[in-house]
């Protein structure tokens, strides 16, 4: 493999700009969609047998026969070597790791097949939308090749029109989760490495020009202004509406030859978005041929000196991290009521704010958030060793970005973008990170970027945030673990003090100590619920001294699973810095969190 420099990503990161189209529908599940979830059969493949010939060909590539085909033996003497019809099934969605238990640490090939039927409308375009597939997806239909895509946490789409028949149809999908230094994430990562199809798989019926992509939220920093833009699919001047009657808008509009229009509405009379009061507005787009509605909050968020504000008043984000894991399986949810129940457990914990660390999440996600009334914080796996001066590396991550920001855009709960987590800081990093910052504020300037950053020993009892990286984000925040890795025990973190070097907010993205749910002694033993809860007591305590600290998250809500966390006695593959253990049993760190968030909440009404 060609050895890349920094000079190379440089001239990279700084002459090449990262694609802002994604491959996908806007909001494609208010479409009109055919549901493609359910059993699908399945085909385990460690060595890659159904696509790479035994000299190394790649079947597609060299006309060779592979699994895409889903053939079937037709006569008795013929030679197949694969049966899918007859091959077990997995639910769609949902990873295959908790459903086969052969497969819990399984990391590789796994191949998918469905069987669907189409009634084909003349005039009619049909377009294969996916969820998320982790890691690397190569889906054909009816045998042919419709598309790969790469990134395990982002949606992404082929037109198919040509390649369905009228009746049944067959989908056949290589799903690859293999860990590579070039990915994002890369080889090492404090999560389990959940493989397969794991959100929804749909079909969508379009007319020959439709309502491609749209954003409709209030203009930066401005309550009575509503700015947006819609795009059509095709180039094409049309004749569009766009409707908020609740609000008393109505706005008839042409687009241009491009087939965009871009438009600004005076605000008459609008109850802003806030946790405390959801409120959305049915929205419609509506042209001769097309139409879809939506649901959007409207409200503003941009940062003024130390403070964070949210349509114009100061805001402290109570906060909690996530990962996109329902403990009860374990595994990636399956179901809205699944987030449901994340959601819900952090409003018991009395928060206004969710990290969903370290990747995008299910799409529900910040629609749950929208209504339940949470502010995001959303990211992209940029996490730990990236391989920095690769620029297919940087090329996946911004597209990962860019796929993240045009998805969930629409979503007033949706507040800051988040480039990374915990990553080194070097020239190439910072370069690379930079450059996503640069694009996710190109992309979306309404909302805030951030990073979660990391924090060093000035001295023995000065920690100090001083990252170049700050200067590029709205938002500066970092993750300290004093009192767990290092810097004592939680009694003994007192002595310490904060040096932050900048004049922005702060969020402390990432605090936390394990514990196993139901283990008592005293505050000085390791994994007890007691050390945990005087590590937050005394965290609490030491945060606080922090002047421009506008939010934190501690990590982490729940346990959850980690392949690098086996300590047989209190982990066994469980990260337990939750405050909540798998059973959804409340650790007593859990409540000291509450108070505070409680204090909190009446110190900023
Ligand atoms: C890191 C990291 C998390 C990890 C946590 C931990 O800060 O960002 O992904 O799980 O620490 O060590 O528990």
């Amino acid at each position: 493999m060609k050895k890349f420099t920094l000079v190379s990503l440089l001239l990279f990161v700084s002459f090449i700009t990262i694609n802002a189209q994604a491959t996908f529908i806007q909001n494609i599940k208010a479409r009109n969609i055919q549901n493609l979830d359910g059993r699908w059969h399945y085909i385990v493949d460690p060595y890659e047998t159904g696509f790479v010939g035994f000299l190394g060909k790649k079947a597609d590539e060299n006309g060779l026969s592979g699994f895409f085909e889903n053939k079937q033996q037709e006569s008795k003497s013929e030679l197949v070597e694969y049966d899918f019809s007859k091959s077990p099934t997995l639910n769609v969605p949902g990873d295959w790791n908790s459903q086969d238990e052969r497969l819990l640490f399984y990391e590789g090939t796994v191949w998918y097949q469905h069987d669907f039927d189409v009634q084909i409308k003349p005039g009619k375009r049909y377009f294969l939308n996916f969820g998320a597939v982790n890691y690397e997806a190569y889906v054909s239909v009816n045998g042919k090749k419709a598309g790969t895509h790469k990134g395990g946490f982002t949606p992404f789409e082929f037109e198919v029109t040509n390649l369905l028949h009228n009746g049944n149809n067959s989908i056949v999908i290589k799903v690859n989760d293999t860990r590579k230094k070039e990915n994002v994430p890369t080889t090492n990562f404090d999560w389990w490495n959940y493989g397969g199809i794991t959100r929804d798989v749909v079909l969508a019926e379009m007319s020959q020009n439709f309502i491609r992509d749209y954003k409709i939220q209030l203009a930066k920093n401005d309550l009575k202004t509503i700015k947006g833009y819609l795009q059509l699919d095709q180039p094409q001047v049309e004749q569009v509406s766009v409707n908020i009657p609740e609000a008393g808008l109505q706005m008839k509009l042409t687009t241009d030859a491009a087939g965009k229009a871009s438009f600004t509405l005076p605000v008459k009379k609008l109850n802003y978005w806030t946790p405390e009061h959801p409120r959305l507005y049915d929205v419609s787009i509506n042209t001769s041929t097309d139409s879809v509605h939506d649901q959007i909050g409207f409200r503003t968020i941009e940062v003024r000196g130390k403070d964070i504000l949210l349509n114009g008043k100061p805001v402290f984000l109570r906060g909690i991290s996530l990962h996109e894991e329902n403990p009860m399986i374990p595994g990636r949810p399956r179901s809205k009521s699944d987030l449901r129940m994340l959601l819900q457990w952090a409003k018991e914990l009395n928060c206004n704010f969710v990290r969903l660390a370290h990747y995008p999440y299910n799409e529900y996600m910040s629609h749950l958030a929208d209504e339940m009334g949470l502010l995001l914080w959303e990211e992209v796996p940029v996490y730990w060793t990236i391989d920095w001066e690769n620029p297919a590396t940087y090329e996946v991550a911004g597209q990962q970005l860019t796929e993240l920001i045009t998805r969930d855009k629409n979503r007033a709960s949706v507040i800051i973008w988040s480039v990374g987590n915990e990553t080194p800081i070097n020239d190439a990093r910072e370069k690379f990170m930079e450059g996503l910052a640069n694009h996710a504020h190109t992309m979306d300037s309404t909302r805030l970027v951030s990073a979660a950053l990391l924090v060093f020993n000035k001295d023995s009892t000065t920690i100090e945030l001083n990252d170049k990286l700050g200067n590029s984000l709205d938002v500066v925040s970092f993750n300290e673990y004093y009192g767990w890795y290092g810097g004592g025990l939680p009694r003994e973190i007192g002595k310490f003090h904060f040096q932050i070097d900048f004049n922005k907010p702060v969020i402390i993205s990432e605090l936390g100590a394990g514990a196993l749910g139901g283990f008592h002694a005293d505050a000085d033993t390791r994994f007890s619920e007691e050390y945990q809860e005087a590590f937050y007591q005394n965290q609490i305590k030491l945060v606080s001294t922090i002047d421009n600290l506008r939010g934190m998250t501690p990590w982490i809500l729940v346990d959850f699973r980690s392949p690098k966390r086996m300590n047989p006695t209190y982990q066994n593959y469980w990260n337990r810095k939750g405050l909540i253990t798998e059973t959804g049993k409340k650790k007593k760190a859990f409540f000291v969190l509450k108070a505070f968030y409680d204090e909190k909440e009446k110190q900023y009404k």
